[in-house]
């Protein structure tokens, strides 16, 4: 058994709260908040790293995209997500792949693998949180893939040049694509916060960064450490697999889980496409 898979639960949610929490109305809110912060403990910041709500299907999308607004203001501080200033993120195929572009993200996709944590290629703070709210899900394929860096650095902890590669800072690619932001920003893909691990990472996009003019080539043993990670991330029994249904919200910690998903075919027909409502939290000060 693998950390990620240890007291999993799944919250189902008393349709008056539903409701209430997408209307804003306080008491409501004020419930709600004390039971996330009851499971954040144990599921989130420590435990399996991540948390489901279920229960959520009777929102339409607009109530919905209230819904994860105010869950995820209960957990932190939701985020931007590009230099316009999304809160929420559409995360459906938008008929592209990784390959057919310098600026494509990953969450515009159908592809599989590439795992990965959030917010890794802006500037600034990396996501603490983030939510993932099921409005439709595919025809097949679209789970979630989860791996803890628990396990990542238990199978690593008698490799101590892997570590202290990943330990070093390497470049992410920014994908944005404009000349007067960023190309890349220099990261760490593991770092250790008072001792606990916590973990940046998506290879494309290190490899990219990487190529560009004017930054230094990944060293041997850099190159390396990633081949290593990407063996530890492949492994069935470090992984969890945990397919969406519609009207279920995901909170996962994006500092310890590693996340990707399976490649997926969506429904024929307008509108029936795979729809998930992403944000991005900021640990609460
Ligand atoms: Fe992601």
């Amino acid at each position: 058994m693998n950390h990620s898979t240890l007291n999993v639960p799944t919250c189902e949610v008393d349709p008056l709260l539903v409701s209430g929490v997408a209307r804003g109305e306080p008491a409501a809110c004020e419930a709600l908040a004390a039971a996330l912060h009851d499971h954040e403990g144990r599921c989130l910041s420590s435990g399996p790293g991540y948390l489901v709500l279920s229960g959520l299907g009777q929102l339409d999308e607009e109530a919905a995209r209230r819904f994860v607004l105010a869950v995820s203001a209960m957990l932190g501080w939701p985020m931007p997500q590009d230099f316009d200033g999304e809160m929420i993120r559409e995360v459906r195929d938008r008929g592209v792949t990784l390959e057919s572009g310098a600026t494509v993200r990953y969450s515009d996709t159908r592809q599989g693998g590439n795992l990965h944590t959030d917010g890794m290629h802006r500037p600034g703070e990396i996501p603490a949180y983030f939510t993932l709210h099921c409005v439709r899900q595919a025809a097949s394929g679209g789970a979630l893939v989860l791996v803890h860096v628990d396990d990542l650095v238990r199978e690593l902890c008698l490799e101590p040049d892997v570590v202290a590669a990943l330990r070093e800072p390497v470049h992410f690619d920014t994908r944005d694509g404009r000349p007067d932001r960023p190309a890349t920003v220099p990261r760490s893909i593991l770092e250790f916060d008072g001792g606990s691990p916590r973990i940046t990472y998506l290879r494309e996009y290190v490899e990219s960064a990487h190529r560009r003019p004017g930054i230094a080539p990944l060293s041997r043993l850099q190159v390396r450490a990633m081949d290593r990670l990407d063996a530890l991330l492949a492994r069935e029994d470090l992984r969890t697999y945990r397919r969406l249904e519609p009207g279920q919200l995901i909170v996962i910690n994006n500092r310890t889980i590693v996340h990707g998903r399976t490649a997926f075919e969506n429904e024929p027909g307008e509108g029936r496409n795979r729809l998930l409502f992403r944000t991005w939290i900021a640990a609460a000060r």
